[in-house]
Parts: C-alpha cells; structure tokens; sequence
C-alpha cells in the first residue's frame, strides 16, 4: 500500500516500520500504510502480537506540519489509533529518539510501550499554538497523572525516557537493540497472557485531580495567567479538565473540536510560520554544503555581563572556554557573577549539583591575552567602541591560531570596520548574541564583505551547539533587530509627549502579547546604557536623556522611568517623570492629547515594519521569515503573532502603508514615509510572504 511502511514477521510478533525521514512525521501516504498493515497483522492467525517502530533518527516527531492548514484527508491520526486500540492482539510501541505530538499521542494509543535510553517524549503542540489533537490530552494524564500531564502539555517539554518509566509514560527501557527488545516484550506480554491496556480507559490516576477540582483550577491558572492573548493554553486546559469531568468519549470529541479551531485559527498558523522560519533563517544557499570547522575549545575577551553569559553557553554546550580579561579585578567579579548565576540555578532545582560543578569546570579565567592562542573561536566581548574593538583584534590577529574563527559580539558597530583591523578578515564574523546571552535564544550571524564561507558556516553551526537560533543577516548599524527597534525607540518618546505616559505605552504593547514595553524594559537593561550609546552616536532622547542627567538610570537605581519599591521590581507610576513629560512637551510646544492602544500600537510597530521592509530590500536580511525570527527569538515580539513581517501581512500592507503616510505628516519624520517595497508590494496587493523564503 504503502512504500513509507513496511512489515516483517519474527516468528509470531509482526514488525511494523514507518520510514519517512527526516522525522517520521506522520503525513497521509503514513496513516494509510500503518492502517493497512496493523488490520492485517490482526487479521493474520499467524501474529500474537504487533510491534510499531520508526527507521532513522526518531519514531515519529508528529504529525505533519506540513498538512495543516489543507483539507484534512482520510484517515485521520485518530482513526488509526482507534484502530489500534481495538486490536484484539498486544501493540508494543518501540520509540526511540523523540516521540512528539502525533508521534507520542500513536504510542499512547498502543496497549504497551518501551523506548531506547536517550528517548525524550513529549506533547509540544502548545509550541505550533494548537493543543494534541489525537486524544493526548485525554491519555497521557490517565497514564502519568494529572499534574504530570498538565505540566507536558502546557509546557510543551519532553521528559527523558527514564522520567517517563517513573511516570508510568512507558513500561520499559530497552538496553541494546530496540526492536529485538520489544519483540522479547511482546513475547512476555503474550505468554504471560497480560490483559491489554488502554491509556483511555485508566482512571486510577485521575482520582486525586477528579476529588479538587480547585487545586486543578488553581494549577492550571498558573499557565492561563501567562498566556498573554494565545489562545492554545486556555484550550489545554479545557481539554485537560474535560478529562476529570466528562465521560471519556466526550472529552475525546471535545478535544478534537478545540484542535480543528485552533488548526485553523490565525495564532496556529503564525506559529507554524515561526517553526519553519526558524529552520530557514540559519540557511544560506551559496554556502550550502560548506564544511565548518570543528570547535573543541572557545575564548571569549571580556568578563561583563555579556562574556560571562557567552562563556556560560560554551560551558552548558560541553565545550571548554577561557574568558580573559585585561583587568584582574574585572576578571574576578565577572567569574564571580557566572558562579553566582549557576548556584542560583541550582538552588532553584534547576540543575544537578554535579552537573553545576562539571560546567564551572569548563569555564577558565585569565588577564592573558597569549590563552587565546590554542581557541578554534575566539568571540570578543569588550565595550561598545570601534577604537577598542579594533584595537583588540589587530592583538587578536597576532595570536588566534590559523584557521581560528574571531568572531566580534557587537550590537552595532561595522563588522568590515573591525575585520580591517586584522590580516584575515575572511576569518571574521559578526556573532550577535541576546542578554542574557545564557537565556535569549536568538543569535544574529552577521556576514562581513569579506567572511569565508567557512567562516560563515563554523558560526551558525555553533550557534546551534550552544542551543541558539542562528539568523543570519548583513553589516548595517544594528543590523536587523537593533536597526528596527531604533525606530520603536523614537516613536515611543514621541508618544510621551504626544500624550501617553509610560504605562500606557508599555500597557498597549503588552496587551499586543510583549512580555514587556520599551519603558519597563529600558529601566530593566539600565537607561545610562542607552544614553552612552546615544551620546557617541550623537543621538538624544528627549526623557531618557533628562532621566539619566537627573541620576535614574532605572532599576539599578531604584528609579526610572518608573519607581520601584526597596526589594521590588515592579514599575510605579512617578508622578516626577509625568511632570517631566509635561514640561518638556510644552516647552517644545507639543499639545498633548489622548492616545488610544491602537493608536499606539500603530505607532510603534508600523515604522519597524517599515524599516523591516528597507532592511529587506538592502539585502542585510534574505527572507521577512528571519526578521520574524529575529524579533520574536531576540526581542519578545508575541509568537502567536508570527513577528513583524507576518503580522504586517495579517494587517494588510495598504493599510499599514497609509498609516504610516499620516504618521509622516504629523510628526515630521521621514523615516515614517513608506519605504518602496512596501509601496510596491501594497501597490499590488501582495504581502512580504510573496516574496518567499
Ligand atoms: N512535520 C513536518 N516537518 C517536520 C516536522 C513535522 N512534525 N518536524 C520536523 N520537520 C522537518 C523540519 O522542518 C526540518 O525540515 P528541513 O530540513 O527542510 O528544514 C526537518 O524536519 C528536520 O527538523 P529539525 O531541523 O528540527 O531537526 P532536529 O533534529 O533539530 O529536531 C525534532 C527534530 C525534535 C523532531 C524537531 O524537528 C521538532 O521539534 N519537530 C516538531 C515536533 C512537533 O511539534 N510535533 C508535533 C506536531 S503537531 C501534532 O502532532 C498535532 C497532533 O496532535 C495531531
């Protein structure tokens, strides 16, 4: 029937094999094949007992992302489980690799399950903003509890196989060849004549979620409280609730209609424009195929706070870093702070003590520049000034090995500038990493005119090491994120003294799904830090500036934009910097007036997609897909929102390009007028999306 599975007979246990790489994904011509075959495995007097196993990397990883979106075509991921939950004849699922969704929801379904020692299973379909679709959310909490289950599902992690055994997720873990163990399991289970179990029908471990209903409510607001507008948790936990208040039948057809609304919904699908934008951003076609170098040990110059949180990727990645820094005092309390940031970790159960020491281990200090020498990447780390950064990698040039990548992490500054400063700049390249480096996954690679290919390709693939997102993108200052949010910087003084205060401003981008606005998130990262970066680029900001001279550089200082209580970080209105604002906007003459969140939310996002769209047709980013990585990975645009490019084409681009043509007339700002792709593309009725990835 089908070529993608397969089935062989050992003895009287039937073998079953999907082989559809990379993933196993479970795509049509699959779910026809495995029907198929498991009703004439029970159909054949000759077979006890089935096994279901996956060639290649993974059982499968889910159904296929693919086919969501299109029609759906018969039979269904439940029909196939359905099928084999009424099999009169032990299915054994043999998982290795990971078990995700679709994948996880067809093994839930077999009687039994065992699974090779690095399995990790999981329900991530939170993650694409639908929830499991196949009865997920009805048997995995009948199999490892409630609280488990909600956990899996609404966290959208996989657990490891041995966590999974305790669970009581899987009944065995195979040492040694997966498929011979579980054709030895179907044997037992035969000759032991078990009775067969259907996760379905398990009730034992809902008694406890079933008896407190308002520890389940309080548990599952935990999750819906930090939603922030998606809509996938909220359905979770109406799913998961219905599994402890209707009959299973119910809750199973529940599930199914909160899945096909969600399938459809515009969140799922900006979702899953993010899951495949992410794979193509680190895509670079005329490298493709270029070998990167292997990095065994890594260097980072400065201890700051960006240093240490580099180091900290190496070291959690497995591989052996030296930070170095000219200043032995800086040096101290920069692996100071590392030490600090892993025992906090720790304490908070975060990570294993042994697994906390072997990491420090990895991590080496030094005021000597020469350590350097034996590194395969060297990522320079030190302040923001082309001077400094030039001058240390003319030093770096003398030392770093043949073949060594140098790579600069500046949010700013000319990678070509900083690769003249050395005899190779093919060995240089922009890695551009999030504070806090160990926490932000978005890396942007940055591509000078002259970094080699393998160059280019040793960075991304160590971004990937260290567990990133690699986007890559071109030298312009700030390149693509900061260059945008340089706009939404701007705009957003000017609504202050348009009228807005801070908290309306923060207020209207987190009801748009940010986890935090530009005033609250300024006074997190500290304002001096800004107003340093403003003052050698000859910019100013018209409160932040007078913020900083009057000593408020934010939470560091207790006061900010905002004021925060001894102990506390919780932004408080000032009336101070509502006096400030006031003032300053009557002595430039400026009317203040309401501003709406629409309003606001127009503002700020309408020239950074503006800026998005001239930073698309300069080339410095190849797709609008890795803009959209870039902001939500980098910057905490709204996932279910697909990042800026995508949520401009769920807008509309005439309508964006009209506002943005009023936006220039109030307020002056050229920056505002619409760039020419946008023009050409509203002009044709397109949307960036056309333009391909
Ligand atoms: N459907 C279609 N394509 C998929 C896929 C899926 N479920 N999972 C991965 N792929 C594709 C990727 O797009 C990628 O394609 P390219 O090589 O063309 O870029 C390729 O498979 C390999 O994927 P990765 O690069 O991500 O490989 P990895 O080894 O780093 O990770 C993985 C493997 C852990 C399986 C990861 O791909 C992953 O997390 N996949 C998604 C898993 C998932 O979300 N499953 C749930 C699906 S929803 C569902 O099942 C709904 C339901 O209840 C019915």
């Amino acid at each position: 029937m089908s070529e993608l599975v397969s089935m062989r007979t050992d003895g009287d246990v039937a073998v079953i094999t999907i082989d559809n790489p990379p993933v196993n994904a479970m795509k049509y011509e699959v779910r026809v094949g495995l029907l198929d075959l498991v009703s004439r495995a029970t159909g054949d007097t000759a077979i006890s007992a089935i096994a279901i196993a996956c060639a290649g990397r993974t059982f499968v990883a889910g159904a296929d992302i693919t086919e969501f979106g299109k029609p759906p075509r018969q039979p269904t991921g439940v029909a196939v489980i359905e099928a084999m939950e009424a099999s009169p004849k032990p299915i054994i699922a043999a998982m290795h690799g990971t078990p995700l969704g679709g994948g996880l929801e067809l093994a839930l379904g077999c009687h039994f399950r065992v699974a090779a020692p690095g399995t990790r299973l999981g329900l991530p379909e939170i993650k694409l903003g639908i929830i499991p679709g196949a009865g997920g959310t009805q048997r995995l909490p009948r199999l490892v509890g409630m609280d488990k289950g909600m956990t899996m599902i609404l966290s959208g992690e996989p657990i490891p196989a041995r966590e999974a055994l305790d669970a009581g997720l899987i009944d065995e873990i195979v040492e040694g060849d997966l498929v011979a163990g579980a054709i030895a399991f179907a044997r037992r289970v035969v000759a032991e004549k078990r009775p067969l179990v259907l996760a379905r029908n398990r009730e034992d471990k809902l008694a406890a979620a079933r008896g407190d209903l308002a520890a389940f409510d309080a548990a599952a607001a935990n999750y819906t409280k930090r939603a922030r507008g998606q809509n996938a948790p909220v359905a979770a936990v109406e799913a998961l609730r219905a599994a402890i208040t209707l009959p299973v039948a119910d809750a199973l057809k529940r599930e199914r209609e909160l899945f096909l609304e969600l399938v459809a919904g515009d969140q799922s699908k900006a979702q899953r424009h993010i899951f495949f934008a992410e794979r193509e951003a680190a895509k670079v076609p005329d490298i493709a195929g270029v070998k990167a170098h292997d990095v065994k040990r890594a260097a980072v110059i400065g201890a700051g706070t960006m240093g240490g949180g580099i180091a900290m990727c190496f070291a959690n990645a497995g591989i052996p870093v030296t930070v170095v820094d000219t200043g032995a005092e800086a040096l101290a309390r920069g692996l100071d702070v590392v030490t600090r940031n892993y025992r906090n970790t720790a304490a908070r159960g975060g990570l294993a003590a042994d697994e906390m020491e072997a990491r420090l281990g990895r991590i080496a200090g030094t005021t000597d520049l020469a350590a350097v020498a034996d590194a395969d990447i060297v990522i320079e780390a030190v302040f923001e000034d082309m001077g400094v950064k030039q001058e240390v990698f003319g030093r770096l040039d003398r030392i770093v090995k043949p073949g060594a990548v140098i790579a600069s992490n500046t949010s700013y500054l000319d990678i070509d500038a900083i690769a003249r400063s050395t005899a190779r700049p093919q060995a240089v390249v922009g890695m551009h990493f999030f504070s806090p480096a160990n926490v932000m996954r978005l890396l942007e690679v940055v591509r000078g005119a002259a970094t080699s290919p393998e160059t280019l390709a040793t960075a991304i693939a160590v971004g990937r090491r260290l567990g990133k997102v690699p986007a890559v993108v071109g030298v312009s200052h700030g390149f693509v994120g900061n260059r945008m949010l340089r706009l939404r910087s701007v705009e957003a003084e000017r609504l202050l003294l348009e009228g807005a205060l801070p908290q309306d401003v923060d207020g209207a981008l987190t009801g748009f799904g940010f986890p935090m606005g530009p005033f609250a998130m300024s006074d997190l990262a500290g304002l001096d830090v800004g107003w340093r970066m403003r003052k050698a680029q000859g910019l100013t900001a018209p409160i932040a500036d007078q913020l900083c001279e009057r000593g408020r550089y934010g939470q560091k200082t207790a006061r900010g934009f905002y004021l925060y209580e001894p102990g506390t970080r919780t932004p408080k209105s000032d009336p101070e910097v509502e006096q400030l604002i006031v003032d300053t906007a009557a002595q430039r003459g400026i009317a203040r007036g309401a501003l709406g969140k629409d309003e606001i939310v127009e503002r700020l996002l309408f020239p950074m997609i503006n800026e998005g769209a001239r930073v698309l047709r300069e080339g410095i980013a190849r797709r609008p897909g890795d803009i959209d990585v870039i902001w939500v990975y980098g910057y905490g645009f709204p996932v279910h929102r697909g990042g800026p490019m995508h949520y401009a084409d769920s807008v509309g681009l005439a309508h964006i390009r009209d506002r943005l043509a009023a936006f220039a007339h109030k307020t002056g700002d050229d920056r505002h007028h619409p760039s020419l792709l946008l023009e050409e593309l509203a002009a044709a009725g397109k949307g960036f999306a056309s333009l391909g990835t």
